[in-house]
């Protein structure tokens, strides 16, 4: 369906953006605008604008702005039509459907109406028809709930050929498209009959709800076929871009930032019944990238509670690199052996449900317990072989700072960690291409950027230089204000290599020289709620291995750290000069680097002499 520019001019006319905006968040009055906590990230004070003059709303902390539609699209994940139709519907404007020309969206939209109707008419068998009887004592036996049936759309298909098939015709349903759909199938002789009879019925919603495809579950273990029949692809269903319960979940994953993945439909409609409702299910098969996707655009946290099988372990085994690659953080709950989340919220109940996802654990800690059960770690050869694979996943892990934390974590299970560092370099350093001083990298000016150094240098870096910085950062904030002073004297931004390090050191120097008198915990006050958060995830985290018994060791440990780190960007300026001053043509510019170059090699001299070692 294709609605012209006239009507969306109209809607977007009746549809303040304040008023909609205001639904969602709450809005205060500044100026000519108003502000309010952005919805699309975590923060504390308001930086998510809305312009009543302008109609747009824009945050100044994470970007997202837009239009009343852009609006509802990136807040309810729809899609742009999805938000024309909601805005004309709550604003009271018919869409004239008569000057819709129909597209390729039509044939979906036939599709979607078909299932809708028949998951209507399976709903009604389950609620309603005497022979619904079965499957709802099937349901009862289960602990689900009528309420729940309902909010799930749950049904029933009647025994026998051709009951579906009836109800098709009588609605008019072109026969075609429902076999296209999987609800019926064609046999030899032409006849067609229904698909899924005799079982109950779980339809599978897209992530805005629509009915995209149904499962069939068999009601007694011995009836014939498979426990469970699904509908096969269809222009509407792609099975690694669904994930089950989505449509129901999605608000509260959000609100968590957490979400939950189960195996099975029954698993996440029994925990949704408890209560615990920020849960997908990926129907029995390891998660795909799609779907990690998907689930992306609410929340980067993940806990993964498959069976703990062979299939359910090596489900999650698969599930945590595609995680991984897509920077999720990703943690494994386990449940006691021969329970499902659906048998075991019943039991149980969901406090101890949520015991147990409080005591899930880093993939890592997972993936070696799991190792070291197999008994992996008692044969040298193997042993080698599980820390190939760890150190092969650690190395998906994104984020150099989160890695770095990882092989930090890697020691609590007795894995040497610098073993472990060894082969995470060489796997990494099969990855990178170790950058050539080039000369396009120098400009017109024959001066040398200091930005593209920079971004060498970063690629050189190692764990030990992170480890140094964050040791820096840690005392920084420390309860020590004697320490604090030493640092915030003595360290310069350019010294620490990673962007976020020297960004917290230059914001808190500048606190500093404007206001000597300080307590270190108040400076923490000057930064925002992602950097604030960032230093304090490394007050809990780090795990500091020396004792710092005096502030004399304190301040002699910040300055040989400091003197490390400085002596190691000298180093490799140094390398990156002499291999441009070999590679240059140009006398007049090989000179300039020359000075450059001697330069350079002093102040590494001054640095040696100056901690003693020269
Ligand atoms: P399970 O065998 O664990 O089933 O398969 P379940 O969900 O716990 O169902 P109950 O509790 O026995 O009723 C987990 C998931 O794998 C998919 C389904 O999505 C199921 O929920 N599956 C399983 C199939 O698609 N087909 C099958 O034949 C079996
Ligand atoms: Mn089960």
């Amino acid at each position: 369906m294709r609605i012209s520019e006239s009507k969306i001019e109209e809607i977007r006319n009746a549809a303040n953006i304040v008023d909609v905006v205001s639904e969602y968040v709450q809005l205060r009055k500044r100026g000519r605008n108003y502000i309010g906590l952005c919805p699309f990230h975590s923060e504390k004070t308001p930086s998510f604008t809305v312009s009543d003059e302008k109609q747009i709303y824009h945050c100044f902390g994470c970007h997202n702005g837009g239009n009343v539609f852009k609006f509802l699209m990136e807040y309810k994940k729809i899609s742009f039509i999805e938000a024309v139709q909601e805005l004309a519907e709550q604003f009271g404007i018919e869409l004239n459907y008569d000057d819709s020309v129909p597209e390729g969206q039509s044939e979906q939209e036939i599709l979607f109406d078909i299932n809708t109707e028949v998951a209507r008419y399976f709903s009604n068998n389950l609620l309603n028809d005497g022979e619904g009887q079965i499957a709802r004592d099937y349901f009862q036996k289960r602990n689900i709930k009528v309420q729940t049936m309902r909010a799930f759309g749950l049904g029933y298909a009647l025994n026998g050929w051709e009951n579906l098939v009836s109800f098709l015709k009588q609605k008019n349903i072109d026969l075609e498209k429902a076999l296209q759909l999987g609800l019926i199938g064609r046999n030899k002789d032409g006849r067609v009959y229904d698909k899924l009879a005799g079982r109950i019925i779980f339809p599978i919603f897209s992530p805005n709800g629509r009915v995209v495809a149904f499962a069939g579950r068999k009601l007694r273990e011995d009836d014939t076929g498979g426990k469970y029949i699904n509908s096969p692809e269809s222009i509407i269903y792609v099975k690694g871009r669904i994930l089950y319960g989505l449509s129901f979940a999605k608000d509260e994953i959000r609100k968590l930032d957490k979400a939950i993945i189960v195996e099975g439909y029954m698993d996440l409609i029994s925990l949704y019944q408890a209560g615990i409702k920020n849960v997908v299910a990926v129907s029995g098969t390891a998660l795909t990238d799609d779907q990690a996707q998907l689930l992306s655009r609410y929340t980067k946290n993940v806990v993964l509670l498959f069976d703990a099988d062979t299939a359910g372990i090596s489900a999650s085994m698969r599930s945590i690199e595609i995680l991984l690659r897509k920077d999720f953080d990703v943690k494994i709950a386990t449940l006691p052996s021969g329970e499902d989340p659906d048998s075991f919220v019943n039991k149980y109940g969901k406090d101890e449900f949520e015991e147990v996802i409080k005591r899930s654990e880093n993939f890592l800690e997972y993936q070696t317990a799991y190792y070291e059960k197999q008994g992996m770690f008692n044969d040298p050869t193997k042993a080698a072989e599980a820390i190939r694979e760890l150190v092969r996943v650690i190395s998906l892990v994104q984020d150099d700072l989160k890695r770095a934390f990882l092989v930090k974590i890697s020691r609590k299970f007795n894995i040497r960690e610098n073993l472990l560092e060894r082969e995470l370099d060489q796997v990494l350093s099969k990855n990178k291409v170790v950058p050539k001083f080039q000369e396009n990298l120098i400009d017109t000016k024959h001066n040398i950027s200091t930005k593209l150094f920079d971004e060498k240098i970063r690629k050189f870096s190692t764990p030990q230089n992170f480890n140094f910085e964050i040791e820096i950062i840690r005392f920084l904030f420390g309860n020590d204000e004697g320490t604090s002073k030493y640092i915030l004297e003595n360290v310069d931004e350019e010294d620490l290599e990673y962007e976020i390090h020297s960004y917290i050191i230059k914001k808190a120097k500048e606190t500093y020289n404007t206001n000597l008198s300080f307590a270190p915990g108040e400076l923490l006050l000057e930064f925002d709620d992602e950097v604030r958060n960032y230093i304090l995830s490394w007050e809990k985290k780090f795990i500091t291995e020396k004792n710092y018994d005096t502030d004399d060791n304190i301040q002699r440990y910040v300055q040989e750290s400091i003197r490390r780190l400085r002596e190691r960007n000298l180093e490799l300026k140094i390398k990156l000069l002499t291999e441009a001053i070999q590679n240059t043509t140009d006398e007049e510019y090989k000179k300039k680097l020359l000075i450059e170059n001697k330069d350079l090699i002093n102040k590494k001299k001054e640095l040696l002499k100056f901690s003693g070692i020269s």
